[in-house]
């Protein structure tokens, strides 16, 4: 299929296909895949032959499944082999089964993710995430609705499992006025949302000053303006103050904790207590109380017994966080906790997953209930995709479905209808 390029002879539009299989659950997983997807610059399309990447989101529990998928697979390596298809990728129950690898080496298969490490797929579309790709001279994306603006790379932490100190090396900071320059010239050419991005954004100094002076000069120039991501130990209350004083700054936290555990918390040389954490979220709650908090935890981290997971289940019931991202424990070389003993087995693992995963939904799904019967200005993200609806965000840093044909970077206001552990839901707007 022709390719567009962008004018100035930029890159090749990129495409994707999803096909998903089975249950509600990996539908959520497409959802949140393809919300990556979009975030990355790649328009999605219906049909394989249409699509750069096509990813097989799958299910095991149907007793022909592999068989089905190695239909898809066959075909998929057809029209890759004509040049139509360029990467494929297998994703769910399926990549994380016994059979992965085989299907793997038999299809040539790109990438293979098992069902909770999606954020894998992130890095292998290129999206700034664990491992950033920021040169200082790199402008940001002109033109678009949202942007992703890196205001420092690297880590000056050494947490256990984490590969990014050894990757991207110590904290370098991107000066004030240089930043400000970029916001100012990104809000010019059309953007009206900025992202700022860091692997410890809160960590960001410079010249004597500190991250809340940064958050707060950018909330003046951009329309719209949220953060990613943040260190418990540097985040100062007074910038959890001008989340819920500033206007223009989204009223979402993203903050990881890793463990519940203080045992767990000090082996992850993460630096902080628990309770100086749930001080933290306090704090937050009182000054943003319609704000949204997010988390990582690790389950399964090395030497992580019974009673350290139990600290975190009751970390969860004591923070009710609106959603997290969970990661089993996976080890990365070269880092500290790869040769660590104490390796918790994958059926504990797994069970201890589910069960940080339960509670993260329940507290997700109460609160999200509460959101259902109120007005809302939604910012729109993604616009409507064939039959579905657009994804947007409210000021609270809800994600919403909105029955709407309204475009990326316009606002809707419309009545939230229901409201699942993920998302909410909107009827067409007022
Ligand atoms: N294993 C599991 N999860 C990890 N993360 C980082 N490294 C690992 C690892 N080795 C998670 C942490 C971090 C998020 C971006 O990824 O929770 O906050
Ligand atoms: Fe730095 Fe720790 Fe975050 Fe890794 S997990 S980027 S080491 S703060």
């Amino acid at each position: 299929m022709p390719l567009s390029r962008k004018p100035g002879g930029g890159e090749a539009a990129r495409t994707a296909c999803i096909r998903t299989f089975g249950c509600q659950m990996n539908v959520h997983d497409s959802d949140r895949m393809r919300r990556m997807l979009l975030d990355a610059g790649y328009a999605e399309v219906q049909r394989y032959e249409d699509a750069d990447l096509v990813i097989l989101n799958t299910c095991y529990v149907r007793e022909n499944a592999v068989n089905r998928i190695r239909g898809h697979l066959g075909e998929l390596n057809r029209l890759r082999r004509e040049g139509r298809v360029k990467k494929i990728a297998l994703t769910g129950c399926i990549g994380a089964s016994d059979e992965a690898a085989e299907l793997q080496e038999q299809y040539g298969i790109d990438l293979v993710l098992g069902t909770h490490n999606t954020y894998e797929l992130a890095e292998f579309i290129g999206l700034p995430t664990m491992e950033e790709t920021y040169t200082p001279e790199l402008p940001g994306v002109e033109g678009q609705k949202s942007a992703f603006l890196t205001i420092m790379t690297g880590c000056n932490y050494r947490c256990s499992y984490c590969v990014v100190p050894r990757v991207r090396g110590r904290m370098v900071c991107r000066p004030l006025e240089n930043v400000l320059g970029e916001v100012r010239r990104l809000v010019r050419s059309g953007t009206n949302y900025v992202t700022l991005l860091g692997q410890t954004v809160d960590a960001w100094r410079h010249e004597g000053r500190r991250f809340c002076d940064l958050l707060e000069a950018v909330a003046e120039e951009a329309p719209r303006v949220w953060f990613t991501t943040s260190h418990p130990s540097n985040m100062e209350d007074r910038t959890l103050r001008a989340i819920g004083e500033r206007g223009t700054i989204v009223k979402k936290l993203h903050l990881p904790v890793q463990s519940g555990s203080d045992r767990m918390l000090r082996m992850m040389h993460r630096g902080y207590k628990a309770d100086r954490y749930r001080r933290k979220i306090e704090v937050f709650r009182e000054h943003v109380p319609d704000g949204t908090l997010s988390t990582d935890i690790i389950v399964g981290h090395p030497g992580e017994t019974e009673s350290d997971h139990e600290a975190t289940l009751k970390l969860i019931e004591d923070c009710q966080f609106d959603s997290a991202y969970i990661f089993k424990f996976s080890p990365r070389r070269g880092t500290e906790a790869a040769g660590m003993q104490d390796v918790v087995p994958p059926d504990v693992v797994q069970r201890r997953f589910l069960e940080v995963l339960r509670a993260v939904e329940q507290s997700a799904f109460r609160r999200n209930q509460r959101k259902v019967g109120g007005v809302e200005e939604v910012y729109i993200r993604h616009g409507r995709a064939d039959s579905g609806r657009a994804v947007g965000e409210t000021w609270s840093g809800h994600a919403v479905h909105v029955d709407t044909d309204a475009a990326p970077g316009e606002y809707v206001r419309a009545r939230i209808e229901s409201a699942g552990p993920h998302v909410l839901y909107a009827g067409r707007p007022l």
